[in-house]
């Protein structure tokens, strides 16, 4: 069974780690797959988050790092991920992802999008409140990959 995770990863937290980490444990293959979303203004570019994503995760053959533009739908058909996965931190998350997960099912009927509850402790993270912590030079180890630590050094 392949599991398709998307998202915009910018970048990367122990949450999505995690996610992935466990979702291994139940698929052949995950494919993390980072959104190319040419409108939305990015702190690390599509090329510096898929070095990320490689650096953390060559070790493992079962996870496939790529990037995609355009519909979800059209790209899960590309690669033939049986579902789509993605992270429930807390209710909050419930409304948004219950939308995508029907426009997607409405889209494309064959395709599934599971959901997986995000360990307890990650469920308060959010990429953009550790990017405003890092950019005021503040602590964000406990949050993100050192590799990730190691990338904020470069653009604070
Ligand atoms: N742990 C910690 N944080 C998590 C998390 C977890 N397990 N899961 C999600 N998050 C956080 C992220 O850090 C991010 O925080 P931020 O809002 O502060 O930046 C937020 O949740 C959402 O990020 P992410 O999971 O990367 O998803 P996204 O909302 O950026 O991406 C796509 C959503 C890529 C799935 C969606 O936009 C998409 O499919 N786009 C393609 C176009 C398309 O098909 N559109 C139609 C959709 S119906």
């Amino acid at each position: 069974m392949i599991a398709l995770y998307p998202g915009s990863f910018d970048p990367i937290t122990n949450g999505h780690v995690d996610i992935i980490n466990r979702a291994c444990k139940k698929f052949d293959k995950v494919i993390v797959a980072v959104l190319n979303n040419k409108n939305k203004k990015t702190l690390f570019s599509i090329d510096e988050r898929l070095e990320i994503l490689n650096t953390l995760f060559e070790d493992c053959d079962k996870i496939i790092t790529d990037s995609f533009d355009g519909l979800l739908i059209d790209y899960a058909e590309k690669m033939q991920a049986d579902v789509i996965l993605r992270g429930l931190r807390a209710v909050t998350d419930f409304e948004y992802e219950m939308q995508m997960s029907m426009f997607n099912k409405a889209l494309m009927p064959e395709i599934e999008t599971i959901f997986m509850v995000t360990g307890n402790d990650y469920s308060f993270l959010s990429s953009s409140l550790v990017k405003e912590i890092a950019s005021f030079n503040g602590d964000v180890s406990s949050f993100v990959p050192k590799v990730v630590v190691d990338k904020f050094k470069e653009k604070y």
